[in-house]
């Protein structure tokens, strides 16, 4: 193939003061020596938009620089004059080409746009086969959901050697002078719009253009002009590596200095009896084609067909609208061949589409991926579609094909990716489970199944020869005379050579053909209960029904072939659902079963007088009938009417969403009734875009038979057929069900919610591909080509998502905001309102009428995420006000924006049924899933839900062990182990003292914990901000879990964990012990000490394991009782509380093994703090402020147990090694603007931040920065007892950092009891109103959540009361505070009261749970 020529376009940008052309050049090694090697930021070429890196400089205005000397050229470009226009011819890198293409902006005014593409050659030239065409038939002409579906028989294309289409509007290009010559345009492979078009407009000198006697100038270029900037020289710069290869001297050109746009005026005459042309009217020389409605004379202007590369065949002479098999829509791999430079042209294309369509772009990724698809089509001559492009391509492959009038719902489409397979058989598989899935008991779902893609060699296709996938046969008989359907017969004929037992039945459904490989195909009946079908009936005349007219429901179509960024799918199955008109001419038309005149002499009518207008009498009540028929039997079906609206809705979405629609008008305008439809009056373009949905040749026109006999392969008996039919059908759950890929993502704090991913995942895999994701590495872009989506998320904060759910969240509220160009939602913390508006949604959505799956509703357009079939449980507890609000928040935007929810939200309460609740909604969820996807028959439930007791995954003596042979008996460092363990980067610092700020009267402690911090320690922070630290389990309680291992270890030797380990290789099994990653190598000491959790009450799942190594019965049974998980459990958990060696001390008939604990336990998790400490006050230091946690179990009867992190705190000595690190608080920082009031509310410990901001404004006061207003308002018990800071507070008011400040006493003898929030409304309502209202201030509250809640609570009250609103009001304010980062918090959790509170919850929710 002969490589193409670069192309030259020649454009004008006004030489600037500064940055004069606004490009850097270089030189080459070859002449013309500039070449373009940056563009400068803001600059003219940049603005412009029309000068690219790689262009080399040809010309400027009419001095030649194709043969001058480098510094010669420099200086040509320099002599240009500032603030004048400079003409530069320039010649565009190589493999790409450029035209400028002028259109409109949003404001009307048109632009003029360079548009760089690689490369692609058409292959028109080449197509020149015999042309065989046949009569076109009606069968599946549009499948109504589907892609088009035509009905051509034998054909190859038509002569496409000549090819200037008259139909496509163009832009107005013209040759430009050039020192090269130019090629023939024959040779060429430019749009033909741009090569013709070169001839037909008009250039003047100067800049304006006249078309239609109407003059414009144009170019944006020069409105872009900044003339007064100053000036300054061009620069320019040295060679860099990268050198341009050598270029070719021919090249086309095109200029485009000058554009015109004409503004027609179109007459309006009727359209069918005018002599106007009835081609769409088009604007000559623009870049965008004007399309009007006839019916509402509205126009809107086409600029997406110029991504069109395939010729359409139309020319200036004729137009082959009507022409069945079109060359631009069909494929024969006998001819089509693309050679690399086209393959690259269309993958790249492709690929840029895929990335375009993100709603968040990703160009390092793009960059990668296109680098990736370059090189595999170089070193390969292909490439592989990732799954995400596959699902991208199919539904755009769907989106473009401009026959299909259901494109609405081109986003919906449910896509099988069988790639893999590699034999006829697993076809098969595939097939049935696409029709199961598509027919889903008559509530019809698109979807489509993809073979294994055209290899280089096209003689090894896979290929499904019926043109369907469920066709009625036609038998020809002696007398000429056909029993069936007439437009199968030939196909009929070849499976019954195959092999196929004719029935010699009106509708007898055919049996698929399936080609593998290349091989002979093999035929196989298709399984009676795969086939849905409907009897015809009509509302009116009962004798309709006793005509014995039937039709199927599913129509797929099977021999299309995908073109998906030049991977081409010659098997590539689809189905929609029918639109009723298609069903009524399959058994009407005359050249089908041509049953109109029986309809039509039953009803009367009379079929001698055409003018009687039988025939059209006749088809309406057989519409009629059809409709009726499908309705009547719950069957999606499509009147043609609800169809043509449909499209108009998507035509105007894509003019809107993507500047044009393509549409073959003539496909598009239904059979009957056709100017009652809008798409009748609407003028339509139509055009061909990659990826696309293109005819191919029958396969047993082409197949080279390898069988016997050198035609028919030996076919298989029926019998034999019929049997692995069933067989396969009994298997096909398991082995299709496993193609559908379902994401878990997960997002958690303490670790419970990645533990249920987990289980979820088990239960899945029994019939889905399932894996596991946490939030933060999941990219938001890949959702809507997501099929199944599972959510496992917990709560944090007051409502907000775990620390590595916050992205996620964010990126979701963006695209769901942007997808329905919602205002009201600018960040996360807003979520709550997006749960409340969900609430409302839901209430709403219950009266109305109009339920999602109606066929009603398909008319719709499909949104962002309308394939994505999704459902979210969440992980919370009830003390706190807003409970599993992160669940809601994810469960409200994925149904917003169009996924749909397989089931209701679950809810798992920490304090009550948590494991219960989530195995009940895991089983429901797996229920619900395999029912859609029509999956999981051959899975017993009850073998799936064992894996939700953690079967798959769980310990056993054979699966781990503990040894202390190791290698490399060198344990890590604890800071390198501790950062390993939990994937995070951990800094040290030493412990420098602890002070107890509680008086000796209160027997309470909070400690004021003072740490060093190194130099290397990386620790920074700014007031506000969290420290996170890893804490140590105390000896004492380490002690007692050592002292009940079985094992024979000594506990301060390093031993490793090690796993057993099945590899079957390619030499056999290979079985081995390896090393557990999860745990580093250390001490059986340290590993209780350091990293595992053994403060923690066990889940059901240890006490499980627990139970099986107990050697006393009774023992074993109870802890099999409590292993349910059920409310024995919960309530044995809540009141003892017990540690693991208090449930060791219980059942001490159990035997442990260290590698039960130390392979499932979990982690020892960090604890936050809120600094204390302003760096600026205390360089080198972090301080905190830290309550040490004991009680005493079984309320208040049992045992005391002491805060993990705490206590250690409490017992750390001067020089201890604490690790830790700074998590940002970025929401709890102090106003950007110091002179903002701010009113911080905090009692007890939640103090603790506060003393980082008055040290902060403190310091920043001495250093002469003006501050506002600050008040603080602090909650204890007594003045005498736990007034935390109470001199360092006095101190700060004497700088003024603190300006206000109130105390609640609680516990003050013979007073009432007071609270911050009462204190708030009795004491500070005038100020906070005033501050927060009137002066734009800020306000925080730090600590318990539900004095968090109460404060909020108290705050709403303050601003209905000072403010005069109503509750509502109040509360959307205080609201807005939040949205805006005015009002923010720092919660602890349930720390104030935690037994009362939890237990009163508790203690509501079982009883709520007794009366269900
Ligand atoms: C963002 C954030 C900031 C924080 N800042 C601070 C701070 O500045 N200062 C501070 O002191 N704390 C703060 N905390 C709390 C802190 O992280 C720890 O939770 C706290 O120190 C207790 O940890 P521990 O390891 O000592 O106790 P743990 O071993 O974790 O024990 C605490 C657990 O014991 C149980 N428990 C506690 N009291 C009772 C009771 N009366 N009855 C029954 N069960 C009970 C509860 O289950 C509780 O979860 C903050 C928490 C968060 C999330
Ligand atoms: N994770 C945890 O479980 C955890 C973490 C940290 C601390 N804690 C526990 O919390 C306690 C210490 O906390 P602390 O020093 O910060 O506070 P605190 O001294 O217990 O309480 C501070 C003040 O807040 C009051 N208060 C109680 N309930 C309130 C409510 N609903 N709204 C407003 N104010 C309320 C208290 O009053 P009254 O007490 O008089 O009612 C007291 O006056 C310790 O018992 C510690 O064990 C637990
Ligand atoms: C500081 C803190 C804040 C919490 N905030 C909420 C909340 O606002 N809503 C809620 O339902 N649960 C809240 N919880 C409870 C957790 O969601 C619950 O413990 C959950 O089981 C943790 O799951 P995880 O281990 O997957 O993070 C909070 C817990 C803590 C410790």
């Amino acid at each position: 193939m002969p490589r193409t020529p670069p192309s030259a376009i020649s454009v004008a940008i006004v030489k600037r003061k500064v940055g004069g052309l606004g490009f850097l050049v270089r030189e080459r090694d070859t002449h013309p020596l500039v070449v373009v090697s940056d563009i400068i930021k803001g600059g003219a070429a940049q603005e412009s938009g029309l000068v690219e890196v790689g262009d080399v400089v040809l010309k400027v205005n009419s001095t030649d620089l194709t043969t001058m000397s480098y510094q010669k050229a420099l200086s040509a470009l320099r002599g240009a004059k500032y603030g004048q226009r400079v003409t530069l011819l320039l010649q565009v890198r190589e493999g790409f080409r450029s035209s400028l293409v002028t259109g409109f902006d949003s404001k009307g005014l048109h632009t003029t746009r360079r548009i760089t593409e690689p490369v692609s050659t058409t292959d028109s030239s080449k197509r020149n086969g015999n042309v065989r065409t046949k009569a076109p038939t009606s069968s599946g002409e549009g499948l109504t959901n589907g892609f088009a579906l035509p009905k051509p028989q034998a054909y190859d294309k038509p002569d496409a050697a000549s090819v200037e289409c008259s139909c496509i509007p163009s832009i107005s290009v013209k040759p430009a002078s050039s020192p090269l010559p130019a090629i023939p345009r024959e040779s060429t492979n430019m749009d033909c719009s741009i090569a013709r078009e070169s001839s037909s407009s008009t250039e003047h000198a100067n800049g304006s253009a006249m078309a239609n006697g109407r003059s414009i100038k144009t170019t944006e270029m020069v409105s872009n002009v900044k003339p007064d900037a100053p000036a300054t020289d061009e620069r320019t710069t040295e060679p860099s590596d990268v050198v341009d290869s050598a270029v070719r001297v021919q090249f086309p050109i095109i200029k485009v200095a000058e554009h015109t746009v004409s503004v027609k005026k179109s007459p309006t005459p009727d359209r069918r009896n005018s002599s106007m042309p009835k081609s769409p009217s088009r604007d000559e020389n623009a870049s965008f084609h004007t399309l009007k409605n006839w019916e509402t004379g509205e126009r809107i202007n086409d600029t997406l067909y110029q991504k069109a590369k395939a010729v359409t065949g139309c020319t200036r002479h004729k137009c082959i609208g009507s022409v069945m098999n079109p060359d631009h829509m069909s494929t024969d791999p006998r001819k089509h061949v693309r050679t690399e430079e086209q393959k690259i042209g269309v993958a790249v294309d492709f690929i840029k589409q895929y990335y375009n369509s993100m709603k968040r772009k990703n160009p390092e990724m793009e960059e990668k991926r296109l680098s990736e698809v370059v090189e595999s089509i170089k070193m390969t001559g292909t490439y592989h579609l990732t799954e995400y492009e596959l699902i991208f391509g199919a539904k755009t492959a769907w989106r473009n094909a401009p026959r299909c009038i259901g494109r609405i719902q081109w986003n919906k489409l449910q896509v099988f990716d069988h790639r893999h397979v590699d034999n006829t058989g697993l076809m098969f598989d595939a097939i049935c489970n696409h029709l199961k899935y598509a027919t889903n008991k008559g509530n019809i779902r698109s979807c489509i199944t993809f073979f294994p893609p055209r290899s280089d060699d096209y003689m090894k296709d896979f290929r499904v020869w019926n043109p369907q996938l469920l066709l009625y046969a036609g038998y020809r008989q002696e007398n000429g005379n056909i029993i069936g359907d007439p437009n199968n017969v030939e196909f009929t004929e070849l499976c019954v050579k195959l092999g196929w037992k004719p029935k010699g039945g009106r509708f007898d459904v055919l049996p698929l053909v399936l080609q593998a490989k290349g091989e002979d195909p093999d035929w196989y009946e298709v399984p009676k209960d795969l086939i849905l079908e409907v009897g015809l009936r009509h509302p009116r005349f009962d004798w309709f029904q006793n005509l014995g007219y039937k039709w199927f429901a599913v129509p797929a179509v099977s021999n299309i072939m995908l073109d998906i960024g030049g991977i081409e799918f010659p098997a590539a199955p689809f189905n929609g659902w029918f639109m009723g008109t298609e069903i009524a001419r399959d058994l009407c038309d005359s050249s089908r079963y041509n049953v109109l005149q029986e309809v039509a002499r039953k009803m009367s009518l009379d079929t001698k007088n055409a003018s009687s207008l039988w025939k059209d009498v006749a088809m309406v009540e057989f519409n009629i009938a059809v409709l009726h028929s499908y309705q009547s039997d719950r069957v999606t079906i499509m009147d043609h009417h609800s169809a043509c609206d449909s499209f108009m809705k998507h035509f105007a979405n894509e003019i809107k969403t993507r500047g044009g629609c393509p549409g073959d008008w003539v496909w598009l305008t239904p059979p009957i009734s056709g100017s009652l439809t809008p798409i009748f009056h609407q003028e339509i373009l139509n055009y061909s875009l990659n990826p696309s949905c293109q005819y191919q040749p029958n396969p047993w026109n082409y197949h080279v038979w390898k069988g016997s006999s050198a035609k028919i392969k030996k076919p298989k008996p029926f019998k034999r057929i019929a049997k692995s039919v069933l067989i396969m059908s009994s298997m096909m759950g398991k082995a299709m069900a496993n193609r559908v890929k379902c994401t878990i993502l997960y997002a958690t704090e303490t670790g419970k919610s990645l533990e249920y991913a987990k289980s979820l995942k088990d239960i899945f895999n029994h019939a889905f591909s399932a894996k596991v994701v946490c939030m933060e590495d999941y990219d938001v872009s890949n959702l809507e080509h997501e099929t199944l989506l599972l959510v496992v998320t917990s709560t944090f904060g007051n409502g907000d998502p775990p620390e590595n759910g916050v992205n996620l969240a964010q990126n979701l509220l963006e695209v769901s905001k942007s997808e329905a160009n919602r205002e009201d939602v600018k960040q996360y913390s807003s979520i709550h309102n997006v749960t409340r508006r969900s609430r409302r949604l839901k209430r709403e959505q219950s009266c109305s009428s109009v339920s999602r799956d109606d066929s009603a509703n398909i008319a719709e357009a499909a949104g962002f995420l309308s394939n994505l079939r999704f459902a979210v449980f969440g992980l919370g507890s009830r003390a706190y006000p807003h409970f599993c609000a992160f669940a809601h928040a994810i469960d409200t935007l994925l149904g917003e924006m169009q996924g749909e929810r397989l089931i209701e939200i679950g809810e798992g309460d920490e304090l009550c049924g948590q494991e219960e609740s989530f195995r009940t909604w895991a089983k429901d969820v797996f229920k619900a899933a395999c029912q859609t996807f029509c999956v999981g028959e051959g899975v017993s439930s009850d073998a799936a839900s064992k894996s939700l007791m953690g079967q798959d995954r769980s310990w056993s003596t054979n699966k781990f062990r503990v040894t202390s042979d190791i290698d490399d008996d060198v344990s890590p460092d604890i800071l390198e182990g501790l950062s390993k363990f939990h994937k995070k980067k951990i800094s040290l610092c030493l412990m420098n003292k602890t002070i107890n700020l509680q008086s000796k009267e209160s027997g309470r402690t909070t400690l004021l914990v003072q740490l060093d911090c190194p130099e290397s320690s990386d620790i920074q922070y700014l007031p506000g901000d969290h420290l996170g630290m890893y804490p140590r389990n105390q000896p004492e309680i380490v002690n007692r879990v050592l002292a009940r291992l079985s094992d024979d270890i000594d506990e301060d030797t390093p031993i490793q964990l090690q796993m057993f380990e099945q590899r079957t290789t390619a030499l056999g099994t290979i079985s081995n012990w390896v090393p557990d990653k999860r745990l580093p190598t250390c001490t059986l000491r340290c590993a209780f000490e350091r990293y595992l959790d053994i403060n923690s009450c066990p889940t059901p799942l240890l006490l499980k394991l627990f139970a099986d190594c107990a050697t006393n019965d009774k023992e074993k049974s109870r802890l099999q009782e409590l292993a349910e998980g059920k409310s024995k459990y919960e309530e044995w958990k809540f009141h003892y509380m017990p540690n693991i060696p208090e449930v060791l001390d219980e059942f001490p008939s159990v035997k442990i093994e260290a590698s039960l604990l130390l392979s499932q336990l979990h982690p020892l998790q960090c604890r936050y703090y809120s600094i204390s400490s302003s760096a600026s006050v205390h360089p080198g230091q972090v301080h905190l402020t830290v309550s040490v946690v004991n009680y005493n179990t079984q309320g208040g009867k049992g045992p005391m147990h002491h805060g993990v992190c705490s206590t250690y705190l409490n017992k750390a000595s001067h020089g201890d090694e604490v690790h830790c690190f700074i998590r940002p608080a970025t929401e709890f920082r102090l106003p950007d603007d110091p002179t903002k009031p701010v009113l911080l509310i905090g009692p007890g410990t939640g103090i603790a931040p506060f003393r980082s901001f008055w040290q902060q404004r403190k310091h920043e006061i001495e250093n002469g920065t003006t501050c506002g207003e600050m008040a603080l308002l602090f909650g204890c018990r007594h003045p005498e007892q736990d007034h935390l800071y109470k001199e360092e507070i006095q101190q700060a008011m004497k700088y003024a950092a603190i300006t206000h400040h109130e105390t609640a006493f609680s516990r003050l003898p013979d007073q009432p009891k007071q609270y911050v929030q009462h204190v708030l409304k009795e004491r500070l309502a005038d100020l906070a109103y005033n501050w927060l209202a009137e002066k734009d201030g800020h306000v925080y509250i730090c600590g318990d959540v539900t004095m968090a809640d109460c404060v909020n609570t108290s705050l709403i009250d303050v601003m209905a009361s000072k403010g005069k609103m109503n509750n509502r009001t109040a509360t959307d304010f205080i609201a807005k505070l939040k949205e805006t980062k005015h009002l923010h918090e720092d919660i602890f959790g349930v720390t104030l009261r935690t037994f009362e509170v939890n237990n009163r919850v508790r203690t509501r929710q079982m009883s709520r749970r007794q009366k269900h």
